[in-house]
């Protein structure tokens, strides 16, 4: 091979995060993991400079961008569009692609094809998907063709129907028990990172001691590997109270918001646009048609 794109330079690879896990023995919090979601080209190039080690096209995208109720409907062109938009914007961080609901759930050729179409055509350097024992063979099948897989594992929002809702997961010993074999099972099976979503801290700390590949959470509290946040949640641009474990950073929506109320002041009472915001004719030109006028 004589180009290696991408790489170096602080370039984040695969190989790179599961060292993290083996170095936080020593120094816990310096080497946690950041990850954020984005779903566009000019967050993802803002986030990738400010130095987030993973950047996720969530399939949140579905109902933070798109504004579907649930991600059920997400497809998975829709998912590529994103993704490819992000790739555009991002070149430190580990781009990963989230699966939507639908594209790995039947047959495991057809799920091979699905995943490759987003290293392929949409430049993501691995995949996530959601679930544990069950998608044992999926991970296996993938991470031998090739493709680095997150697990996801604890509340998994594509089984909402399943679960009858949005719950933290794991509150009972053997449904804790169930989480943690789930999370075995996605280590087992190959993937090199599980996002740990909605659960006891208490059981996420337990899973992160007992797998060798890192955990990130959300909503799982401190004592995981890494961090996750949809982005939205972060920056107050959802329309709705963010969840529990959901720190506000900003609140765009509202800076949002007052541009475009003053925008439509200013319009509305003449003082946009000025005349330093106006092209004007050249002098030139105004001289030729006084000419013109004065014969
Ligand atoms: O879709 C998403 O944003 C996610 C994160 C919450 C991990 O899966």
């Amino acid at each position: 091979m004589s180009i290696l794109p991408r790489q170096g330079g602080g370039k984040i690879t695969v190989p790179e995060l599961l060292q993290r896990k083996n170095l936080a023995a020593d120094s816990p919090n310096q080497n946690k993991i950041t990850c954020l979601t984005a779903y566009d080209y000019p967050t993802a190039h803002l986030m990738d400079e400010a130095g987030v080690d993973v950047v996720l096209v969530g399939d949140s995208v579905g109902m933070v961008m798109l504004g579907y109720d649930s991600t059920l409907p997400l497809t998975l062109e829709e998912a590529l569009h994103h993704t490819k938009a992000v790739r555009r914007g991002v070149r430190r961080a580990l781009l990963v692609a989230d699966m939507p609901y639908g594209s790995y759930h039947g047959d495991l050729n057809e799920s091979l094809r699905n995943a490759m179409r987003f290293v392929k055509e949409a430049g993501a350097e691995a995949v996530k998907i959601e679930g544990g024992e069950r998608r044992l063979e999926l991970i296996s099948r993938l991470t031998e063709a090739e493709i680095p897989v997150m697990g996801h594992v604890g509340l998994t929002p594509q089984s909402v129907n399943a679960l009858g809702g949005y719950r933290v997961q794991g509150k009972t010993p053997a449904a804790a028990e169930q989480v943690l074999r789930d999370a075995r099972a996605v280590e087992a099976a190959g993937a090199f990172a599980i996002v740990l979503e909605a659960m006891p801290r208490e059981l996420a700390a337990e899973i992160t001691r007992s797998v060798s590949i890192p955990t990130i959470g959300i909503g799982a509290g401190p004592d995981c590997d890494g961090q996750v946040l949809v982005l939205h949640d972060m920056l107050g641009l959802t329309f709705q109270e963010p969840p529990k474990f959901a720190r506000r950073y900003a609140n765009i929506g509202e800076t949002i918001s007052q541009a475009v109320r003053q925008y439509c002041e200013d319009v509305q009472s003449g003082q946009f646009p000025t005349d330093a915001e106006s092209y004007h004719t050249p002098a030139s030109v105004k001289s030729r048609k006084a000419i013109a006028i004065a014969r």
